[in-house]
């Protein structure tokens, strides 16, 4: 199969409609990374996804709707405060799980009771989604565990002969995933952290929890997409914490006289202590929301430019920082961590 990369035109918005009304996948790009979209409604569409991505199968998918999408077709139940989230974050980086059962495709929410929705702000996604007018279930447009795409590029490379079509919509803005909050319960929940804080969040309703997943007491986890090793690149990654970074010097110096082709990513005032060792160093930036931005497209470009990477952790910690610390440590992370008890 050939893959076409093509910008959002009418004629390329009627071409992915159609492959989509055939049950087929398109990537779309969203303002946070891109994603691999199907039918909502059709078994085989989603069912391709999962098939396509490499994808396990308890590992439930976002349904994307545009700003006008009647909501009350695919929940069941919307909460107060979810009107409250909409209202202040959407279309935007946030994703609200609601009550929700038998509306879409049952392989959806892999058997959960609910289903996860999210309002993409990225005006490609938006022409694209009001061009199907039907709710889009899109993981991120990558091979299962890799790292998510922020480019065109980026899902080519993934999906290269295995998808018809990527529409281009540019660079993503925001570069980490959406934050999940599940709004079934009293107080809203984190599922996975993002853009949208949960400070931001109990500044809008009152109160945000964040979910921790406990894996000793055998409990049925909420949001299993959290649990893997994820956003990982195809090189031997090492991760420092911001206080240690003299064991990371260590680690670089050490690799590099055993021959290894090593490099660095850490923030912009980190770099000095590497580049003075010659040392190829992967600049996160400056800002929180730059460190976001950056994050993928680095991890992926470490894959081209050494076989073991040091990375350290940034200095500032909480808001978006919680996020960003969240898809580095399981991009370094060794193992998966495993979702069942045992
Ligand atoms: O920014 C994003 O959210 C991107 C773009 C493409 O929209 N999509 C994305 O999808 O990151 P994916 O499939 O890579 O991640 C979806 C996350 C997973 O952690 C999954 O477990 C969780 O959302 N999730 C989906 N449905 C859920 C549900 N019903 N209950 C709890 N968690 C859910
Ligand atoms: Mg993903």
């Amino acid at each position: 199969m050939q893959t076409k990369i093509r910008p959002i035109t009418p004629e390329s918005l009627a071409e992915a409609k159609n492959l989509i009304f055939n049950g087929g996948v398109v990537a779309i790009p969203t303002e946070t990374v891109y994603g691999l979209g199907g039918n909502a409604f059709d078994d085989h569409a989603v069912k391709r996804i999962f098939e396509v991505k490499g994808r396990p199968n308890d590992n439930p998918l976002i349904a994307h709707i545009h700003t006008d999408y009647d909501l009350s077709k695919i929940v069941d139940y919307d909460p107060p405060c979810a009107k409250q989230l909409r209202e202040a974050f959407l279309p935007g980086p946030l994703t609200l799980v609601y009550p929700s059962t038998n509306k879409v495709s049952p392989f959806v929410s892999c058997g959960l009771n609910t289903l996860a929705v999210r309002v993409p702000s990225h005006e490609g996604a938006q022409a694209f989604l009001r061009e199907v007018d039907i709710p889009i279930v899109a993981p991120s447009a990558n091979i299962s565990k890799h790292v998510s795409p922020t480019s065109a590029k980026h899902v080519y490379d993934d999906f290269q002969g295995k998808i018809p079509l990527i529409l281009d919509g540019g660079e993503c803005v925001g570069g980490i995933e959406s934050t999940v909050c599940d709004v079934t319960g009293d107080v809203p929940v984190i599922l996975r952290p993002g853009l949208i804080t949960k400070e931001m969040i109990a500044e809008v309703v009152g109160a945000c929890e964040e979910y921790t997943p406990d894996f000793s007491s055998g409990e049925k986890v909420k949001s299993p997409g959290v649990l893997y090793k994820h956003y990982s690149p195809r090189c031997q990654t090492r991760l420092y914490s911001s206080e240690s970074v003299e064991f990371a010097i260590s680690a670089y110096l050490r690799e590099r006289e055993k021959g290894e082709k090593v490099a660095v990513l850490c923030e912009e005032k980190r770099m000095p202590d590497f580049e003075k060792l010659g040392a190829r160093c992967l600049n996160l930036g400056k800002t929180e929301e730059e460190m976001a931005t950056r994050l993928y497209a680095l991890l992926r470009e470490a894959e081209t430019c050494c076989n073991v990477l040091i990375a350290v952790e940034p200095t500032a910690k909480g808001g978006v920082m919680t996020g960003v610390l969240n898809r580095l440590r399981k991009a370094c992370a060794s193992v998966d961590i495993p979702h069942k008890k045992v």
